[in-house]
């Protein structure tokens, strides 16, 4: 592969990747891990292709530039793409362009998405075509780019059989599963490459990607071991059996994008030191959501995508309750249809003490991980979560389940130093009884939060460390 003098190439492979687009958590990760490498690591040499997608084209196509015009083939079809190229805090990002499949009002949802991913994933090799970047690492994220490495195995194993691969999942619940009579139509995989991507008698991508990769990595050291003993939705014994190739490297966030010393969405800036400024974003907060000014009413929050994963059923158990206390309730998230409609009912009918937010929006997101007091995580399953790191900066206290990254990266107050609390068991009622202790603490001691809020805000949740374990990571593969 490449000499000892040359920097090693890495290109990424991703769906979403900020500051382009994200819909959730990968495309945040994707970014700032790029960012964060290109910062720590001058010996990488680091691309990214993402599809171009008409949510960005406008505020970008002035910086980008034209490289040219190329076919993808993908079984019968014959789909052209144009590659532009646009470089960003030190990464060249190239865009694959082709409007019929990716500009549509959003990034995924629609009934062509595996037809769509697959053609991505040859257009990658396509830009490879194009530019002449031969990467020594191809590092592709969760079952959108699944294929990346299967095709390395398979169709491009003579030209590129030097790359080797990293396959991130970000989160297993999401597969990439369709029927079977799609591996040649859609997957363009011949009869004899079935066994690469078949389970259960379905295509299933993710399973492509952990036979095809040199490397699997998930997002937290938890979530690593999860999977392969009960929580892998049906990929266990897979992952079991690829584990020699498996390692969980936690996430981090962006600390200078989430400071709320500098955060010019929040109302008011403030620090660690002069904490008491928090209070005027409290205020802020709750005038924006129309709840009254209650300084002293615990501010409970929940910023995420509601969607059964996340716990989201265990909030509605407790609702009620919850809502007895001396507590308002804020929520800013899209997703299910049914929790939407029992928030917004909520929101009506608790007109003094709930608010919702039925949306995607990162400045909301960022007045209220300024303005609450604590923030709800109950998730039943979750690789890392960003969230609760977010709230932490904020000193916003996360109450989180002990479930993957959650676990990793919040400790419960209550046994000593912490920066939040922490609860096991999948029940509303371990929900309500900790929300209750935090309550305690929040009424009761109010020097003891304080002191929890400094060790929230005082937890170190950058990037270095785990980018230079991915770093690392890459050079193994050399
Ligand atoms: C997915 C996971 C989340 C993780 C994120 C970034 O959204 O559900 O837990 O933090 O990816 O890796």
């Amino acid at each position: 592969m490449s000499n000892e003098n040359e920097r090693l190439k890495i290109l990424s492979v991703v769906s979403e990747v900020v500051p382009f687009i994200a819909t959730g958590g990968m495309g945040q990760v994707a970014g700032a891990l790029s960012s964060a490498l290109a910062e720590t690591d001058s010996q990488l040499d680091l691309r990214t292709v993402v599809p171009l997608y008409e949510q960005f084209r406008c505020k970008y196509e002035s910086q980008m530039k034209f490289l040219g015009e190329v076919p993808v083939k993908l079984a019968w079809r014959g789909i052209m793409f144009k590659i532009y190229e646009l470089a960003h805090q030190g990464v060249i990002y190239y865009f694959v362009d082709n409007s019929h499949y990716f500009g549509r009002e959003n990034a995924y949802g629609y009934y062509d998405d595996g037809e769509r991913f697959a053609l991505f994933s040859k257009a990658v090799f396509a830009v490879l075509e194009l530019t002449g970047f031969v990467p020594d690492v191809i590092h592709a994220h969760d079952w959108q780019t699944a294929l990346v490495p299967v095709y390395l195995k398979t169709r491009y194993a003579d030209k590129y059989g030097s790359i080797r691969t990293v396959f991130t999942i970000h989160n297993l619940e999401y597969q990439g599963v369709y029927a079977r009579d799609t591996l040649t139509d859609v997957f363009d995989l011949y009869e004899e490459e079935a066994g690469l991507v078949l389970y259960n008698n379905d295509v299933n991508l993710m399973k492509g990607a952990i036979v095809c990769a040199d490397k699997i990595t998930t997002v937290s050291p938890s979530y690593a071991e999860e999977i392969k003993s009960g929580g892998g939705y049906g990929l266990d014994a897979m992952l079991r059996e690829n584990s020699y190739k498996l390692t969980g490297i936690i996430n981090g966030i962006d600390t200078k994008v989430n400071n709320p010393e500098t955060d010019p969405m929040i109302s008011m800036n403030y620090t660690v030191d002069n904490l008491e400024l928090k209070a005027i974003n409290k205020e802020k907060l709750q005038a924006l959501f129309g709840l009254p000014q209650s300084p002293r009413s615990m501010l409970i929050c929940v910023v995420s995508r509601l969607v059964s994963h996340k716990g989201i059923d265990l909030i509605t158990y407790i609702m009620d309750d919850m809502l007895k206390q001396d507590v308002q309730f804020l929520l800013l998230g899209t997703g299910d249809h049914e929790f939407q409609l029992y928030f917004e009912e909520k929101a009506v009918t608790n007109r003094d003490k709930v608010g919702v937010s039925i949306a995607y929006n990162p400045e909301i997101a960022s007045k209220i991980y300024a303005g609450a007091d604590a923030m709800l995580m109950p998730s039943r399953s979750e690789p890392c979560g960003l969230a609760q790191m977010i709230a932490c900066r904020y000193g916003t206290i996360p109450i989180v389940r002990k479930t993957g990254g959650l676990g990793d990266t919040i400790k419960d107050c209550r046994l000593g130093v912490g920066n939040g609390f922490v609860f096991e068991e999948y029940s509303g009622a371990a929900l309500m009884k900790t929300i209750n202790k935090a309550l305690d603490l929040y009424t009761n001691r109010e020097d003891d939060w304080k002191n929890l809020m400094r060790e929230a805000m005082n937890s170190d949740f950058g990037w270095d460390i785990s980018a230079k374990a991915y770093a690392s990571l890459y050079r193994e593969l050399k």
